[in-house]
């Protein structure tokens, strides 16, 4: 397993941010895919790249790949795998699939029947067998089938990687942090001006936006992973991994970040959220109307991610709420560039400004865009359009 394949998956659209961080870690891309990027690697590299990666899923770690007709061949050919090398017998295993084959119509009978590969082999070879279930804390297995197909994946990753372990107050509609993390990359801020959040629901936006700037490793809070119940996993390696990251992250930002909602439990969970970060020293919440936001000269960003009807928020208030946006950015933001993050591209045209940049992404299976304006000082050059 010295230099695997590695498959990294990400949500639609992050492909490209997660490539930029896959060249600053000094990884190559092979392939681009729809939903994640190829790589290559060791069972050590995964350690590195579920410890900074800040847009991806999962790192999958590639054992295997084969065509199977049905469920028999995909029996024999996972029993191949020398599993006992790989999962002690005292394990705690899960496997979870993404199967798209017309031999199979539940993708769980998919699952049951890898799982049972694996552990019967280890059971032949080792004499006991590790339990199994569906929670992902122990060793993780993952496969890909699709028209005949078949790629099995150690994963790496465990539970997936948004899970970075602050956000323990999630409200309703927050954005996920591998989302967040690539729309503050999209917006270019990296620390120097103020990143001011209104709207911020629970604070993910805000938060990621320090993660980011401060170079601190997004799972450093994360006390388990998939790597760690594989056999030959490096725990003076990983302790290495951890210990570097901490010494290369900056402690303060030369710029503010600020973050308000009107919803007094929004800004409860989101302080609470940077607590648990170790960054509420660096965020300043406010409770107050987005137009009463602080605005500190010195420009930056300006980023909202208003409700856009899929999940809350009734149409014509939110069509009044879009105007009223365009008129805070307007009168209140100028030397800033201003961005608004939504699916609902009817709303985004009340906001009465022209995007410069419209900067597509998916919110789940919803097609949003990152709307970027440029918010003038003084005269406004940019009139109502
Ligand atoms: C879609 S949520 C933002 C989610 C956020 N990105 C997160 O990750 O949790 C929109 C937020 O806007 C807030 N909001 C709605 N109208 C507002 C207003 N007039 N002023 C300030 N905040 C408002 C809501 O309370 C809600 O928390």
């Amino acid at each position: 397993m010295e230099n695997s394949r590695i498959l990294i998956t990400c949500p639609k659209e992050l492909p490209q941010y997660l490539a930029q961080e896959l060249v600053a870690l000094g990884f190559p891309v092979i392939d681009k895919t729809i939903a994640g990027i190829e790589t290559a690697g060791s069972l050590d590299d995964t350690m590195r790249l579920n410890l900074h990666l800040r847009t991806a899923h999962r790192v999958l770690l590639h054992l295997k790949s084969f065509t199977a007709a049905d469920a028999d061949d995909l029996y024999a050919n996972a029993y191949g795998i020398e599993w006992e090398e790989l999962i002690d017998e005292d394990e705690y295993l899960s496997v979870h699939s993404s199967v798209d084959d017309p031999s199979i119509t539940n993708p769980l009978f998919a699952n049951v029947k890898c799982k049972d590969a694996i552990v019967d082999r280890i059971k032949a070879k080792r004499g006991r067998r590790p339990d199994s279930g569906s929670g992902m804390t122990g060793a993780v297995v993952f496969q890909y089938w699709k028209a005949g197909k078949c790629s099995i994946y150690l994963d790496t990753s465990g539970d997936p990687l948004p899970r970075r372990g602050y956000r323990k107050v999630p409200l309703k509609a927050p954005m996920q942090e591998t989302l967040a993390a690539a729309v503050v990359m999209a917006t270019g801020w990296n620390g120097n001006e103020n990143f001011i959040n209104p709207m911020c629901g629970s604070g993910t936006l805000a938060i990621e936006a320090a993660l980011i700037a401060l170079n601190r490793a997004p799972a450093i809070l994360r006390g388990n992973f998939g790597f760690m119940h594989i056999k030959g996993f490096n725990r003076g390696k990983w302790d290495d991994l951890r210990a570097d990251a901490k010494s290369v992250a900056k402690k303060s930002l030369p710029g503010m970040i600020i973050a308000t909602d009107n919803n007094p439990s929004a800004i409860r969970a989101a302080r609470n959220n940077a607590s648990t970060a170790g960054l509420e020293h660096l965020i300043k919440f406010n409770t107050c109307d987005f137009r009463e936001t602080e605005i500190p000269a010195g420009g930056g960003i300006v980023v909202m991610n208003p409700e856009y009807g899929e999940r809350l928020g009734r149409m014509s208030r939110l069509e009044n709420t879009y105007k009223e946006i365009g008129d805070f950015f307007k009168q209140k933001c100028g030397g800033y560039s201003g961005y608004i993050f939504t699916g609902n591209f009817d709303l985004a045209k009340k906001i009465g400004l022209r995007p410069k940049r419209r900067m597509p992404f998916f919110n789940s299976n919803i097609e949003c865009r990152l709307l970027e304006y440029e918010l003038y000082e003084g005269s406004r050059r940019n009139p109502k359009l």
